[in-house]
């Protein structure tokens, strides 16, 4: 699609070099916008830059150092309007008796500390720019018990409960803040079973449940509505872009 919604608007997309992230930062600059890409892969970012030239400026780093956070807020200035929170990572399917500390502490601090740190730095930004549209990536495993392990599903709500308060916040200050919770994606995030119990347990509801898997522009299409002035009137909704899974 080509289309001038985004002209003259800076948009920062975190997990820019792959899946969800990748397809988002595409099309944002298929419609004008100026695109910051941040990703902790520099090779992916390449590959991006190679794709999209001027309309991307990227940014290489790892999301939960604050020296990261510090040179993407250094690229960008009153111009953002958006920010889609979307780099995140799995856990291993553990329950809770079977979760690691490190595995623990890294999903929540790529999947939510990071994105606090980020938002919390960009809303100035937005307010002084005159209003502005986040958008964060949650899950079907933001909605339900039996998509993921623990860490994951935790961080996902939790992700659910940062969306909320911030639009509360900030609606009235001209900034939205939505989620888009995806079912299955084909992407490069990685999700090995490291729990017989999970693979017991959830095998047999996701055989059952599952619905297919989708192409990452469906998901980045319905960040892209909410970064837009199209979805002027939303804030505060955690959108399912699943297939119909969070309907069974
Ligand atoms: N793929 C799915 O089925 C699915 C389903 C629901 C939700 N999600 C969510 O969608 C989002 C995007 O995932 P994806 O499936 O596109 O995965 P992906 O692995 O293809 O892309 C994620 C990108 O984020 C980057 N990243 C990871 N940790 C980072 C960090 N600490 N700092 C900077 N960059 C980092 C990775 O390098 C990668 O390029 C995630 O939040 C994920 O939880 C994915």
């Amino acid at each position: 699609m080509s289309s001038t919604r985004f002209q003259d608007r800076t948009v920062i997309v975190t997990g820019a070099g792959s899946g969800i992230g990748r397809a988002t930062a595409v099309q944002l600059a298929e419609e004008s916008a100026r695109v910051i890409g941040v990703d902790v892969s520099r090779s992916r970012l390449r590959s991006l830059e190679e794709e999209l030239g001027d309309a991307v400026l990227t940014v290489d780093g790892d999301l939960t150092d604050q020296i990261t956070i510090d040179r993407v807020l250094a690229h960008a200035d009153s111009s953002v309007h958006g920010l889609a929170n979307i780099a995140g990572i799995m856990d291993g399917f553990e329950p809770t008796a079977e979760i690691k500390d490190e595995t623990w502490d890294r999903v929540l601090a790529v999947n939510l500390t990071a994105m606090m740190r980020l938002t919390r730095a960009v809303l100035p930004l937005m307010i002084s720019a005159g209003g502005g549209s986040i958008v964060n990536v949650s899950s079907e495993a933001g909605l339900r018990g039996s998509a993921a392990g623990t860490p994951y599903t935790t961080s996902k709500h939790a992700v659910n409960g940062f969306t909320l308060s911030t639009a509360f916040f900030y609606t009235p200050h001209g900034v939205r803040c939505n989620a888009v919770a995806p079912g299955p994606v084909a992407t490069n995030i990685e999700a090995p079973f490291r729990s017989e119990m999970a693979q017991r347990r959830l095998g047999p509801i996701m055989q059952a449940t599952l619905p297919e898997i989708a192409n990452a522009d469906a998901p980045a299409a319905a960040i892209i509505w909410l970064l837009s002035d199209e979805a002027s009137d939303v804030s505060g909704a955690i959108i399912p872009v699943d297939g119909g899974w969070a309907a069974i």
